[in-house]
């Protein structure tokens, strides 16, 4: 078991009002899973997998990751845990503009403290198994939707993390570019044993996934 998610809430307050992103949500992840959590806008999916990723913290219950409770964990255990063990794909990419495909995927590996050597040799290698051989040194905007997509998916390799958390990773995407992305995630989960939690509006992740979460106003249930 990667994650396990006990009565996990979050409750976000303003002024008066308050909003329960995510309520009494129990989810588990095991190894090598795909597991999708399907949901409408507004629903909690993004508020969910920032608390899975430690990037947040619950109102309440807790998120066990690899067995260990991480509600006892200080600032820079999160973040070791999110560098090391833990790779982000987002819905926009999220790369840096000014930096080409070889050095968006090192950076994780830099601040890992990787030498430069065995960044440079790991880099190439993910970038292969991403089906970018050819795009080395293009920047960004060089690059087709797709392609950044997959850019990103080597950026989130880097750290050999056994738990990838992605959100809506083919909202920008055309139906084929939006289907490859699926694949080589549903691929990477099973040739390299890596957990993905992958959140969406999108009906057809349901097919393809081990498991599959619904999520309405915050509550989740198994399908
Ligand atoms: N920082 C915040 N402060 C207050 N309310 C928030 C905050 N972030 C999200 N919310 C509210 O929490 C609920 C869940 O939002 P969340 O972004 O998790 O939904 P989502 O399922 O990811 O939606 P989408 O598919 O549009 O990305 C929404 O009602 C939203 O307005
Ligand atoms: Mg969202």
């Amino acid at each position: 078991m990667i994650v396990k998610a006990v009565e996990l809430t979050r409750i976000y307050r303003l002024g008066s009002s308050h909003i329960t992103a995510v309520d009494k949500v129990n989810l588990q992840v095991d190894e090598a899973n795909l597991v999708s959590i399907i949901g409408p806008s507004g629903s909690g999916k993004t508020t969910l997998l920032h608390l899975i990723g430690l990037n947040d913290t619950p109102t309440s219950g807790k998120i066990l990751f690899n067995g260990d409770d991480t509600s006892f964990l200080s600032e820079s255990e999160r973040r070791k845990t999110r560098l090391q063990r833990m790779g982000f794909i987002f819905q926009t990419f999220n790369l840096l503009p000014t930096l080409t495909a070889l050095e968006n995927v090192e950076l994780p590996m830099a601040l890992a403290k990787f030498s430069q050597k065995e960044q440079m040799g790991k880099t190439v290698n993910l970038l292969e198994t991403v089906g970018l051989a050819e795009r080395l040194q293009h920047r960004p905007k060089q690059l087709s939707a797709g392609e950044m997509q997959r850019v990103a998916i080597a950026r989130a390799l880097a750290n050999n993390p056994s738990l990838i958390l992605a959100d809506e990773p083919t909202g920008e995407l055309d139906s084929k570019a939006g289907c490859e992305i699926i694949n080589l995630l549903s691929e990477l989960c099973k040739n390299q044993n890596i957990a993905v939690v992958l959140a969406t509006h999108d009906e057809r992740m349901a097919e393809v996934s081990d498991v599959t979460y619904r999520i309405c106003d915050g509550v989740i249930t198994l399908e």
